[in-house]
């Protein structure tokens, strides 16, 4: 069982995000990897990588929510199964780390996740600005997987560290989506900073704080990014989403709140 050491506690709160590597269950991933290429969009052959670069045409599936266009590929309809939830989301790994941080018995158990998310090598296009957000859902901890080996530069999760600590107090909610006039300015500052290319291999994990600044990283190697994404949710999350920014922002988060994280 994989659990999170102080530090690594320590870590999460003072950067907003953590990487633990490894973690899920080869044969749930490979299955991943297989029910994705039945799903592939018609140009995109499993066989053939020059296939593989984007961009390819615009899709939207009535009534599974599958969709894809340029360089990305949203597997969705697969996400509540059974099987990919306890991949993600319920396997006893995962599970443990997300109630070490939120508090034991504290998470509602998620019905799905978000989906298998690929991202097409771009090729030779020019390289676009880098620009952060954060999402606009309430949900407390998110966690993006790898199913397959991402490189550097090839379509991992993209992290601003410590943005948590600015975002979360701009906006008039802890969870709603109304931002103050001091997010654009922030989003702006961020834009300057460095990020983490959270790039990694097979079974691979990234925890992330709900208001941690983010983005698709941009996929330059020759392979396709295939991710998956669940968010965790206390179950107070309705209750308290309308409340003002706690003047302590790890008010919330039971499993971590005394420990000192310099933040
Ligand atoms: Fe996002």
């Amino acid at each position: 069982m994989t659990r999170l050491s102080p530090e690594e506690i320590r870590f999460f709160k003072k950067n907003g995000y953590l990487i633990k590597r490894r973690v899920m269950d080869e044969n749930l991933m490979a299955r991943a990897r297989e029910r994705l290429w039945e799903n592939a969009p018609p140009e995109v052959d499993c066989n053939n990588p020059d296939t593989w670069v984007g961009p390819i045409k615009r899709y939207n599936e009535e009534g599974t929510g599958n969709v894809g266009g340029e360089y990305s590929w949203k597997y969705k309809g697969i996400g509540g199964e059974d099987w990919i939830v306890r991949m993600l989301a319920t396997d006893p790994s995962i599970w443990g780390m997300a109630e070490q941080l939120l508090g034991e018995g504290n998470l509602v158990v998620p019905e799905r996740i978000r989906g298998i998310y690929c991202l097409l090598p771009e090729g030779n296009i020019p390289q676009r600005p880098v620009t952060c957000h954060t999402d606009a859902h309430p949900f407390h901890l998110g966690v993006v997987g790898y199913i397959d080996d991402v490189a550097p530069n090839g379509g991992g999760f993209w992290v601003w560290p410590k943005s948590h600590r600015m975002f979360y107090y701009d906006y008039h909610t802890q969870h709603g989506n109304e931002q103050t006039e001091q997010y654009e300015k922030h989003v702006a500052f961020f834009n300057q900073q460095p990020y983490v290319d959270c790039h990694g291999g097979a079974g691979d994990i990234i925890f992330w704080h709900h208001r941690l600044g983010h983005s698709a990283g941009h996929n330059r190697s020759k392979r396709i990014r295939k991710a998956v994404l669940c968010d965790f949710c206390k179950k107070d999350l309705e209750k308290t989403t309308d409340e003002p920014p706690c003047e302590d922002m790890w008010r919330d988060w039971h499993g971590i709140h005394q420990i000192d994280a310099d933040c």
